[in-house]
């Protein structure tokens, strides 16, 4: 190397596990010509998940809009694109307003009124203006935790284990993480002490917490916050002033499992919340689109100005000029799908139907090996893409991440070890993301069962 630069010590200190040293080895053995099953990451379509043909279909029209004219896709697809390019006035290839084209924030709007059964008469509508579009449910943390943390003594606190994106990004604008741990043997549900200690030993720190994240279905968990844990962080949130980041990409994938929205529970109580949603996941699973939003009530005003917090969020929103046009349009698709009545309303309902049933089949099937191996426990209910057992044995001196190195070189399975999302401390576990075909899921996880009972034996 030619020259040395000082970078942003804070850049070099965020981790990101999910890409971190097990998935590096993947890559190196996969160089070496051996095979990996990458469950490290839920990322569908990498491991053969097949596109909602609808959406592909108006896609493909959107960035080729005379391909409707040669004929070929359904009367309803060229409608839904025809709509969309009028409704967008621009297409794909221009800038857009910075927190994204209004009519796709109004049918966000009108999609959480209904899922949360606003239209009926109760609850709040949701605001259009208060929608933000933004690539991926990142970006929309990054503007708000970027916007609320002006040093070390803000904290944010965070169930542990967590998605890394929350740590990373509080590591990166240099606040600090306020652990909570919700109660693993009791399904990763939560009580009130679990987050009043933490806040109280903060604050004996001199750390002034400002949001509480609540991740709903789990990563790395897979765990469905059931509605009471829902009100305590609501009301503790109340109580200590802070924001709720719900994390809520995971909202389809309950299998079946009743899921409420923090926004239905809150009602009108005056408690900001800022919402996430996303194309990544659900029966779509659409990550390399970079489609989300963040939709926020009650936003608090912002000390010493005439703005609120809200306002901040679309200036940040402006430097970065707009979201990128696919995946707010994929957005629009996610929240309205096609018509009701239409043949691509059959196959849109058999697709979903198919890919759920058989991500749920998957984590059914990988739960009935981990009953092969010796002391390892998997809590909470099925929701999300992941497992997330408990390692209760393993040999002397060892912990999961050599668990997950050895598991990976000799089964070729790409896991991520428990500390990467962080644990209880003396705990141990792993993630599998449950995506791969069931092929070769029959074909690793006896390879595994054997692995495990030899390795913890
Ligand atoms: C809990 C959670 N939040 C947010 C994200 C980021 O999603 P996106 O692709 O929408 O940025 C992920 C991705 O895995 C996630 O698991």
């Amino acid at each position: 190397m030619a020259q040395a630069v000082t970078v942003n010590p804070r850049v070099l200190e965020m981790e990101y596990a999910v890409r971190g040293p097990i998935p590096q080895r993947a890559a190196e053995m996969e160089r070496e010509g051996r095979r990996t099953i990458p469950c490290n990451i839920g990322n569908p379509q990498a491991l053969g998940q097949r596109p909602i043909t609808f959406y592909r279909q108006v896609l493909g029209l959107l960035e080729d809009p005379a391909g409707a004219g040669r004929g070929g896709v359904p009367a309803e697809v060229a409608e839904t694109a025809r709509f969309m390019l009028e409704a967008s006035r621009t297409g794909t290839g221009a800038y857009t307003e910075s927190a994204g084209f209004r009519f796709v924030r109004e049918a966000v709007a009108r999609f959480i009124d209904r899922r949360d059964g606003v239209e009926g008469g109760s609850g709040v509508p949701s605001d259009p203006d208060l929608i933000l579009l933004t690539d991926g449910a990142s970006g929309g943390v990054n503007y708000l935790l970027d916007a609320l943390i002006t040093g070390p003594d803000d904290g944010v606190l965070v169930p542990i284990p967590q998605y890394p994106l929350y740590s990373a990004t509080i590591a990166r604008c240099g606040g600090t993480l306020v652990p909570f741990y919700p109660d693993e043997d009791a399904g990763w549900n939560l009580r009130r002490e679990h987050l009043v200690e933490p806040l109280e030993d903060a604050r004996s720190r001199g750390i002034t917490v400002k949001a509480v994240v609540a991740i709903n279905p789990g990563n790395p968990t897979g765990a469905i916050l059931d509605d009471e844990s829902i009100r305590e962080i609501i009301a503790v949130a109340r109580e200590w002033e802070l924001c709720i980041v719900a994390d809520e990409v995971y909202q389809e994938n309950t299998y079946g499992r009743p899921w409420s929205s923090f926004a239905k529970i809150l009602g009108r109580e005056d408690v900001p919340l800022f919402s996430l949603h996303s194309v990544s996941k659900g029966f779509y699973g659409e990550c390399g689109h970079r489609g989300g939003y963040m939709e926020i009530r009650n936003p608090p005003a912002v000390e010493g100005t005439g703005l609120s917090l809200a306002d901040i969020l679309l200036k940040q929103a402006s430097v970065n000029l707009c979201p990128n046009t696919v995946g707010q349009f994929l957005v629009y698709l996610m929240v309205s799908g096609p018509p009701a009545g239409t043949p691509s309303f059959a196959l849109f309902e058999t697709e979903r139907r198919a890919v759920l049933g058989d991500l749920e089949a998957k984590a059914d099937m990988i739960k009935g090996y981990f009953g092969q191996m010796e002391g390892l426990r998997c809590f909470g209910e099925t929701g999300a893409m992941y497992l997330f057992p408990r390692l209760e044995r393993l040999p002397e001196g060892t912990g999961d991440f050599e668990y997950c190195m050895a598991l990976l070189e000799e089964t070729g399975l790409v896991t991520v070890n428990g500390a990467g999302f962080g644990q209880a401390p003396g705990t141990h576990h792993l993630r599998i993301a449950f995506l791969p075909p069931f092929d070769l899921i029959r074909e690793v996880m006896p390879r595994w069962v054997e692995f495990h009972n030899r390795h913890v034996g």
